[in-house]
């Protein structure tokens, strides 16, 4: 019989080649292609010495097509829990140089296993995808793992961040795990998903398209909205990862992380009094005016790059977390569209299901006008932003920066979707629609019967500007309450987030909404 001694021999060789995973030539291979390992990336990701590795000596169990032959203790996908900054994470890695990465039973078994118990501890999960998708080998018993998965998607929702890095292939419907999770990481050149490839799409429909065009990180983040981020490696993506959880409650029940300020609260920003054009049609920057409200460099923006339009991201206020969301008047003059308003709209979600207080810039002269916009269904998709707002019951305050027009007035935090707090400057202008548009609508005959129609126009914009382009029509109806100058922006916001900190705002009780989808 052998000693314990050797027995612990047996377990540290055993353990030596659990870590190679598929072995050196597929690791080497791995690394030509510029992507890191499963392991690799889970140790680069936890703080160091704190990542516990679980199931890693599951084997798969098929016998079909001789892939019984490439038994890989812990199969194709590393998981387990360590520490993030501090604080507990669970996650998983599929590890590309088993099988592909594909998934069959066992894989789906180890991810459910952490996903439950992410569910349990109430803490975040994170996904590291790189796989050939689907085992072809386990049929059924890989599609059932994912059907699985997405289920446990679904139901972790609004209870736990779910967080997924898409670091190689992500093919077929193995791209609606990362589709439900909150938040999707892509790294330039090494991933795609897609759910059918160029080969099938050429098949089909003709249609010839590289990898990259079809699926890659830029078209992601830009066309398509699928995923939110992009980084230029699998390095850069995990410290993005790390900063984004930064921001982020460990689970529903529990408030964002605060940190101690280190700079002062009350400060006034005179700075922003010389960004805002008073011109009503001319652009700016809005991210200018939201980097100066906020802690310095706290303002970390989701989906930079995807309806330009609207802004989204979290932010610290004098330590506090949270959730901006700004028309872009330098891009299509901060319209609404159809891509603003569902970018908005799940963001706005996401920061109701997890106890972040929305904080909102408004710049808007309305929807997006256009044949394509009203056939491919603005007036849906308009409505998930309204409805969004309507229904988030966390601290929400509106600062109305200059133009605040039409249904995008009531869309974009006004007192009517129920904001705690509404502030607006000085520039800010409320009204069914701009005065050139309603002058227009309102005078075309009596312009065109006077002599000197130019000048007549002016007079009755400026007529209209006077009574109802300004802040103070809203004010006086308690629509807004409290005209500020752009320099007092942070300090009114801080003292209403503080005032705001108890709130305690209850929908009636149903099974569950009916958001137009
Ligand atoms: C079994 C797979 C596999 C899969 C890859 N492999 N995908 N094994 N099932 N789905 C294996 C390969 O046979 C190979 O094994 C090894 O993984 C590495 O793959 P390579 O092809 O050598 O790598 P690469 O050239 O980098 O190409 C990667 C790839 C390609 C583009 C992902 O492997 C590929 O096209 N795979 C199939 C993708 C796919 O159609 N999957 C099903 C999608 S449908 P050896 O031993 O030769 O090295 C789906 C349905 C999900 O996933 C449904 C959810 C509801």
């Amino acid at each position: 019989m052998s000693t314990m001694r050797e027995k612990i021999e047996q377990l540290r060789e055993l353990r030596e080649k659990v870590k190679l995973g598929g072995g050196v030539k597929r690791i080497e291979s791995q690394h030509k292609k510029g992507k890191l390992t499963a392991r690799e990336r889970l140790a680069l990701f936890f703080d160091p010495g704190t990542f516990r590795e679980l199931d890693s000596f599951m084997l798969h169990r098929c016998t079909d097509f001789g892939v019984d032959k490439t038994k890989i203790p812990g199969d194709a996908v590393v998981t387990g829990y360590g520490l993030v900054n501090g604080r507990l994470v669970f996650a998983y890695a599929q590890d590309f140089t088993v099988l592909g990465g594909s998934l069959g039973e066992v894989c789906a078994q180890k991810i459910c296993k952490v996903m439950d118990l992410a569910m349990q501890n109430g803490a975040p999960i994170v996904g590291f995808n790189d796989s050939g998708g689907a085992r072809i080998q386990e049929g059924v018993l890989s599609l059932s793992g994912y059907g699985e998965i997405f289920y446990r998607n679904t139901i972790a929702s609004g209870v736990i961040p779910q967080i997924a890095a898409i670091m190689g292939p992500c093919a077929g419907g193995a791209v609606y795990s990362p589709g439900i999770m909150d938040f999707t990481f892509m790294v330039e050149n090494t991933s795609y998903m897609f759910i059918t490839g160029p080969q099938v799409i050429k098949e089909v429909t003709s249609e010839e398209v590289s990898f990259e065009d079809l699926g890659g990180a830029s078209v992601h983040t830009s066309k398509s909205g699928v995923a939110h981020f992009t980084a230029k490696s699998d390095e850069e993506c995990i410290d993005m990862i790390k900063k984004l959880l930064s921001y982020l409650p460990s689970n529903n029940l529990e408030e964002p992380p605060y940190v101690e300020p280190t700079e002062e609260t009350h400060r006034l920003i005179p700075e922003l009094e010389d960004i805002v054009p008073v011109e009503s049609t001319k652009p700016y920057d809005m991210k200018e005016v939201i980097n100066y409200v906020v802690d310095k460099g706290s303002f970390f923006e989701v989906q930079p790059n995807f309806a330009p339009n609207i802004i989204v991201g979290f932010a610290r206020i004098a330590g506090k977390v949270v959730g901006i969301v700004a028309n872009q008047p330098k891009e299509a003059a901060g319209t609404l569209d159809i891509n603003a308003s569902v970018k908005a709209a799940r963001f706005v979600r996401f920061c109701d299901s997890f106890n972040i207080p929305i904080v909102t810039f408004v710049d808007v002269p309305g929807f997006l006008p256009g044949v394509n916009q009203e056939h491919d269904g603005i007036i849906r998709h308009g409505a998930k932003l309204l409805y969004a707002y309507s229904e988030a019951t966390v601290p929400k305050i509106t600062v109305i920066v200059r133009k605040a027009y039409g249904g995008a007035y009531i869309v974009m935090g006004s007192r009517h979707l129920r904001a705690d707090f509404v502030f607006a400057w000085p520039t800010a202008e409320v009204a069914v629609m701009g005065p050139q548009g309603a002058v227009n609508i309102l005078y075309r005959k009596q312009l065109a019967e006077v002599d000197n129609p130019e000048e007549e126009r002016k007079r009755l914009i400026d007529e209209y500007t006077a009574k109802f382009a300004n802040p103070y029509k809203p004010a006086e109806y308690g629509f807004v309450d409290q005209i500020i100058e752009p320099a007092e922006t942070r300090i009114h916001i801080n003292d209403a987030l503080e005032a705001l900190k108890n709130k305690r705002a209850n929908l009636p009780p149903k099974k569950h909404g009916n958001i137009p989808l």
